[in-house]
């Protein structure tokens, strides 16, 4: 018998996980369980947990297939395990590290790459004494609540996804931008996706999207501005307030977040992920993409008017 307890954390996603020691081989049960809640609270937080890379590492091997993080640089791996990406803001032999400031703009993990990943699990091992909060939007609620003409506009649309808007990535080491820009040209998805195991759709924007396919720039970015300022609207965010021990679970196939940097960046703040690979391909790469800007299409009217 499962003797976890679900606990709602937030209306539009977040619930904490108790009675359960992620150190021990999940049951059959616990993990159905947890499966449910994660479909249901898209976030969710197992607290007081004190993981070895193995044992992190097995846990998450149970919702799915390990990403080896080929699309990031190496140097922000964990040295023995690549299945671990390491999050921190330290400085180590006198260089900022490669995450020091990773996923400070709105994202949904590896939307610039074809394969948006399904999930992550994210471990706190250290963290400063006051913010470094992290935030996540339920884009199920955010699809949802658009009225039928917006949701009519968007049906059908694609967006292009570009790893250099990743907000501060040019502030990082040289080495790794470069790494991540030979490893990641830009990609484009479309703005509606439907998500494999619920079969709910939900709306795939965020703040790393250069453009919308066929529209003019300007068309573009006040359609994404008006939609990003709608799906992170308070009502469809969930906050997480660390402790060292949480390990906190997203399903990234309907939801956004973004880690905050409001705190002293001189504390360390140091997180270990397992990214899960997404289950399917919805992007692909684009080339000779033709932008209608709005000055052709100006020119346009005026040959035949
Ligand atoms: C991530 C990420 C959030 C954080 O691991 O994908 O965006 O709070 N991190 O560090
Ligand atoms: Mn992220």
């Amino acid at each position: 018998m499962s003797m976890i307890k679900i606990i709602p954390l937030g209306f539009a996603a977040g619930a904490q996980v108790v009675g359960v020691d992620l150190r021990q081989p999940l049951s059959d049960a616990d993990q159905r369980r947890i499966n449910e809640a994660w479909l249901e609270h898209i976030v969710l937080v197992f607290p007081e947990q004190q993981l070895t890379p193995e044992e992190q590492i097995a846990f998450s091997r149970r919702f799915g297939v390990l990403d080896d993080h080929e699309s990031q640089a190496p140097s922000t791996l964990h040295p023995e395990h690549r299945e671990i990406l390491v999050l921190s803001n330290k400085v180590v032999g006198g260089k900022k590290s490669g995450t020091y400031n990773s996923g400070r703009n709105w994202h949904t993990d590896l939307s610039y790459t074809t394969r948006l990943a399904k999930g992550a699990i994210l471990h706190c091992k250290e963290k400063p004494p006051v913010g470094g909060d992290t935030m996540w939007a339920n884009l199920y609620l955010a699809l949802e609540t658009l009225t039928p003409p917006i949701r009519r506009l968007i049906e059908d649309l694609e967006a292009l996804h570009d790893v250099t808007l990743v907000r501060g990535i040019e502030q990082r080491d040289p080495t790794v931008v470069a790494e991540m820009k030979k490893r990641n040209p830009p990609v484009i998805h479309p703005v509606v996706r439907t998500h494999p195991e619920t079969g709910r759709k939900s709306l795939l924007v965020n703040q790393r999207i250069r453009r919308f396919l066929g529209m003019s720039d300007e068309e573009s970015q006040n359609l994404l501005a008006m939609l990003n300022a709608h799906a992170t609207s308070p009502e469809f965010v969930y906050r997480h307030r660390w402790s060292v021990g949480d390990v906190v679970m997203w399903d990234n196939r309907c939801s956004m977040h973004v880690a905050l940097g409001d705190f002293d960046q001189t504390k360390p703040r140091v997180m270990f992920r397992c990214s899960l690979e997404g289950e399917v391909e919805t992007g692909r790469i684009a080339r000779d993409l033709a932008g209608s800007d709005r000055e052709s299409m100006l020119q346009a009217v005026a040959a035949v008017s």
